[in-house]
């Protein structure tokens, strides 16, 4: 049966996880790991995911995402939703991020998107859809669905590939996310699963790096704001590549997230460390923009020690981190530790590897970067397209 295929790749993190939850600067990677989500019409009339009945509240991050782009009220069928990948769950490598954009896109390509009529300047703008330049929508609300603003009648239909835009996937995912994590979630994740190969995110905008929008989410009582950029390395290494370690330890993002929180709470001496955590990525950007990776590796070492110093690592993690040092240029966790997984920088992946192999982790080799949100399949788009 004809489908609907979107996949986005995982991530790992070479800088200031936890520190940009408070609005510090931080860099992420996409990795050569992804997730695919495939949807067709449900032959059941219920949703089903991989051929079981769907259970919403078990499935916040797809549920979330149903409510923004496919509305039941005004008639969106269900579907049966296939979710294939090699992004391990709860490691820190970004799979509900992966699984949002894909899914968000998915939708949005099933959907296609309504723009009103040209203008008087002949220029035609959206009717409805998630952005950060749109103030009529939500995306952190999940009762706040889309908006049409001209009578279906004046609309113009637009399909495939063109319906689909990075800013908007990469905001709900956002929504996504920050529901799933009690508010408390950056938008790093989100972005590099959307937008690929390495996403810069400062409090301020870069000169030196392309800008790509600013997010803003107010959570337990404060307004964080950050800005989102896309970093093209000017040579892609060829001889530089990444080593994730996985200790095979679940650690779920959110209750990370909110040890952070306590302990800052008790003790909010500790912020002065995760201020540091902000230096030590801006140090980590100059390093990466100027392809100094002996820098790079460097800047992810000190950061490792400012992570434990803030409790969210792991002796299963020190572990890896341990084993891979002698022969990597640098190593940390990636993501929300406690578990999950390590990164080494590294100009031998192979001895990296078998390092931390010996220390009891599963490994692979990455390069820094690749393709974000792609469409496989698009065989019967659309499904459907109400405003
Ligand atoms: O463990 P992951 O892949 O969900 O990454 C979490 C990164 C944090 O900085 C700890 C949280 C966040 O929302 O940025």
């Amino acid at each position: 049966m004809s489908k609907i295929t979107v996949s986005a790749p995982g991530k790992c993190i070479l800088f200031g996880e936890h520190a940009v939850v408070y609005g510090h600067p931080a860099v992420a990677v996409a990795i050569d790991r992804r997730i695919s989500v495939s949807i067709q019409p449900s032959k059941t009339g219920s949703w089903l995911l991989d051929g079981n009945e769907l259970n919403m509240s078990k499935n916040p991050h797809i549920s979330g995402l149903i409510k923004k782009l496919w509305p039941a009220d005004l008639g969106a069928p269900a579907l049966s939703i296939q979710i294939e990948g090699n992004i391990p769950r709860s490691s820190g490598l970004g799979s509900s991020a992966a699984l949002s954009v894909a899914f968000a896109g998915a939708l949005r390509l099933a959907r296609g998107r309504w723009l009103t009529a040209p203008d008087s300047n002949q220029q035609q703008h959206w009717a409805e859809g998630f952005s950060s330049s749109i103030s009529q929508t939500n995306p952190y609300d999940l009762s706040c669905g889309f908006f049409a603003t001209t009578p279906t009648n004046e609309l113009h239909h637009l399909n495939g590939m063109d319906a689909i835009d990075l800013d908007e996937i990469a905001i709900l995912s956002h929504g996504a996310e920050a529901n799933a994590q009690n508010g408390r979630a950056s938008p790093m994740d989100s972005s590099t699963c959307a937008h690929g190969n390495i996403v810069v995110i400062s409090n301020k905008i870069e000169r030196n790096i392309d800008y790509l929008y600013q997010r803003n989410l107010t959570t337990h009582g404060s307004e964080i704001s950050w800005h989102i950029h896309a970093l093209e390395l000017v040579q892609q290494p060829d001889d530089v590549y990444l080593v994730i370690g996985n200790t095979g330890i679940n650690a779920p993002t959110g209750k990370q997230v909110a040890k952070l929180a306590e302990l800052l709470r008790q003790n909010p001496m500790k912020m002065k460390e995760v201020e540091t955590i902000g230096k030590i990525a801006r140090r980590g950007i100059d390093a990466l923009l100027g392809g100094d990776y002996d820098a790079v590796g460097r800047s992810m070492s000190e950061n490792q020690l400012m992570l434990k110093s803030i409790g969210v690592s792991s002796p299963e993690l020190e572990q890896l981190i341990k084993a891979a040092s002698p022969t990597s240029l640098g190593a940390k966790l990636t993501g929300a530790g406690g578990g999950g997984c390590m990164v080494a920088l590294t100009r031998n992946p192979q001895l990296t590897s078998d390092a931390i192999e010996l220390a009891g982790g599963r490994t692979f080799i990455t390069k820094l970067g690749t393709a974000g949100l792609t469409v496989e399949t698009n065989d019967i788009t659309p499904i459907w397209t109400k405003s």
